[in-house]
């Protein structure tokens, strides 16, 4: 691991890959008893992407990095540290970044996941941007991924409809720009929202049984309107944390990318904020809630859209299940 003069860390590239296949709101409403117009009424989402079966977390890891390697010029060989945010990974171990780094033909380097379900990819940016900001990393890998389709209830229309499938990626290295780069970074957790959503089976406290299996255990619970709240109120809060430590608000922002769970939720936080509806990227309504690959995902398609120059301003901004919650804020 390489060990260099302290400098800000940048996203060098960004990749992202979702699966082909599409599910409409209609294919969801022949399978349980919903309609179009209630999930885009009350979430914004009209498809999603969904991976056929046989297909593993760490393939869609693969495609996204591959991708933003290339964006960023960085050979696989080349990185120091490889982090895979994930609820859904290949195995409970061993990790789904120990698998990736097979894909990619690379051995030696730290190679890890990290568990904070949807706050997942800005947790792991933040432990990358320690280890490059100090020296300890020249070149790190951070991918958000998900087959969250493997953990659903497909017979319960409170969760089906809201979750996809996908993975995004970022390549962090030194800025050599001391202005650019990430400039704040803040992360919480609060484990005494554990039970608003969560997957209780296949661990030590509901090890796997016929009976826990028969019971669904091993399938996604929540409680959507406590859950719709304390995201409202953390991804504020975190949010607010970012733009003070940098001395902004919320109309300073080139953009603002939020966790894409749900349309309402985005819309009450950026009226929060203060941040223009133009410059709040949403996704949500094409691939529903990725989770941890929410934001990358987003990130990718803004920088391929060309959407960002340098020198903007970007605030990322998740929440999920622990409950976990934090906010990223990026000068481009
Ligand atoms: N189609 C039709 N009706 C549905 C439905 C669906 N897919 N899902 C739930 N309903 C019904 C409920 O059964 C309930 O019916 P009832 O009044 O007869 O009991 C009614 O709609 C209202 O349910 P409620 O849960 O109060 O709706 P809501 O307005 O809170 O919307 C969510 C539900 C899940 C869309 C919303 O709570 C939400 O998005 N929460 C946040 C979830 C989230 O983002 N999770 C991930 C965080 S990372």
């Amino acid at each position: 691991m390489a060990d260099r003069a302290p400098a800000r860390a940048r996203i060098l590239g960004t990749g992202s890959c979702v699966p082909d296949n599409v599910v409409t709101n209609f294919d969801l409403a022949k399978r349980v008893d919903t309609s179009d117009e209630w999930i885009q009424e009350r979430t914004g989402i009209r498809e999603r992407r969904i991976a056929l079966p046989g297909v593993r977390t760490s393939e869609l890891c693969e495609d996204a990095a591959r991708r933003a390697l290339a964006a960023a010029g960085v050979e696989p060989a080349e990185l120091d540290l490889v982090v895979v945010a994930t609820a859904t990974p290949d195995m409970p171990f061993p990790s789904t970044a120990c698998f990736l780094q097979e894909r990619l033909g690379i051995r030696g380097q730290m190679a890890f996941d990290v568990t904070a379900a949807c706050t997942g990819f800005l947790y792991g940016l933040t432990i990358a941007d320690q280890f490059v900001s100090t020296g300890k990393a020249r070149r790190a890998l951070v991918i958000g991924a998900e087959l969250l389709s493997r953990i659903i209830d497909w017979e319960d229309r409170g969760t089906c409809v809201l979750f996809g499938d996908g993975a995004g990626a970022v390549v962090l290295g030194p800025s050599e720009a001391q202005d650019r780069g990430i400039l704040a970074t803040r992360m919480a957790a609060d484990g005494s929202f554990w039970s608003i959503l969560n997957l209780p089976g296949g661990g030590t406290a509901h090890p796997t049984t016929l009976e826990t299996v028969g019971a669904g255990l091993h399938k996604v619970k929540m409680h959507g309107n406590e859950v719709f709240k304390v995201a409202v109120r953390s991804l504020h809060e975190m949010a607010e944390a970012v733009l003070a430590e940098a001395g902004l608000d919320g109309r300073d922002l080139s953009l603002f990318i939020p966790h894409q769970a749900n349309r309402r939720i985005i819309d009450a936080v950026s009226k929060r904020l203060g941040v223009p509806v133009d410059k709040v990227y949403v996704n949500v309504d094409r691939f529903g809630n990725t989770s941890s690959a929410s934001i990358p995902i987003a990130l990718d398609e803004v920088v391929r859209a060309g959407r960002l120059s340098p020198g903007d301003t970007v605030l990322l901004d998740a929440f999920g299940g622990g409950v976990t919650y934090g906010a990223a804020l990026l000068r481009w």
